[in-house]
């Protein structure tokens, strides 16, 4: 039932064929842009699309323009024959995964998307030009799997992401890509850790340190939802008290636009909405998390 597709052009044949006769009432494509290596993460987003959707599609493409580091690139893990597999499991329908000549058949690009203020922070100030190579390779990914027939089409992101996922809500906004950006909530273990490919890395004794990251986070979380002041420096001083963790950035942004909060509005009674991102490196792993706030 899952079809493996390695160009353009396949891509397009199997979306149409998946497609034909669809129509009215047609609950349409949803698509899961991946870099491969799958967990259960990625899975989730898989499990929302397939109840969301009549066709699943599913990009696996390890993104040489968001890669600052050519060694990061080599060693990023490449597990198709296994992801094909647990797709399969999952009721995927469709499987794009291209090689770099298919995606970049001149090679780099000469004209990219340009992500500015919201890609140069948090991640981006350790990583210059990394959203601009994210936000390139998926408004390609938006064009290649867009329907041809008139029917719902909606892409999946995960919240673990939180800076990718407003920055691609923001270009699909200000390029009017026709495409409805979907939320995916964060897949954590049962003691809080944010699934990602990276921590699968730590050792037991790590992960009860690693823990500190959503344990900050929910605190702000919840002093928020009581409409207390945000106690950032607290928060951040707890982090950093931790044998072990060393925290890169602990921050509170506006939920759309990424701008810092004014620091007088951190000691105000919390209202509304934010965003709260933290980066630390434990055990030599590098580890990101976030929470979306909320005031009462
Ligand atoms: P990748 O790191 O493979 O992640 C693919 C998607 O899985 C992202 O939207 C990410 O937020 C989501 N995801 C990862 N871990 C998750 C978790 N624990 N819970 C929920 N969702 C999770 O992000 C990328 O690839 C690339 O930058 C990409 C968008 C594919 C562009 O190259």
């Amino acid at each position: 039932r899952l079809t493996l597709t390695r160009t353009a052009r396949e891509l397009h044949d199997a979306i149409d064929a998946a497609l034909e006769g669809a129509g009215r009432g047609s609950r349409g494509l949803g698509l899961v842009p991946t870099m491969g290596a799958l967990h259960d993460g990625h899975g989730q987003m898989v499990r929302m699309a397939r109840d969301e959707s009549d066709v699943v599609v599913v990009t696996i493409f390890v993104n040489p323009l968001q890669f600052g580091d050519p060694l990061d690139l080599e060693r990023y893990p490449r597990t198709l024959e296994a992801d094909v597999a647990m797709l399969r499991e999952l009721g995927a329908d469709i499987v794009f995964a291209p090689s770099v000549e298919e995606m970049y058949p001149d090679g780099e690009p000469l004209v990219w998307v340009r992500t500015g203020a919201m890609g140069d922070r948090l991640e981006g100030v350790g990583r210059p030009g990394h959203f601009d190579g994210v936000a390139t390779v998926v408004s390609k990914l938006f064009h290649l799997a867009q329907p041809r027939a008139q029917v719902p089409y909606r892409a999946y992101f995960g919240q673990k992401d939180a800076q990718q996922l407003t920055i691609i809500k923001r270009m699909v906004h200000d390029l009017n890509i026709p495409v409805e950006v979907v939320p995916v909530p964060v897949v954590r273990t049962s003691e809080g850790l944010a699934l990602s490919s990276r921590n699968q890395l730590l050792s037991p004794e790590h992960v009860q340190t690693a823990l500190a990251l959503p344990r900050a986070l929910f605190a702000l979380k919840e002093a928020a939802a009581r409409g207390e002041p945000l106690d950032l420096e607290g928060a951040d001083a707890l982090l950093r008290s931790e044998p072990g963790v060393r925290v890169e950035y602990l921050e509170v942004v506006h939920p759309m636009t990424l701008e810092p909060l004014p620091a007088g509005s951190l000691r105000r009674p919390f209202r509304g909405r934010a965003l709260a991102l933290a980066a630390v490196v434990v055990g030599g792993i590098r580890l990101i998390d976030n929470m979306p706030l909320q005031g009462p």
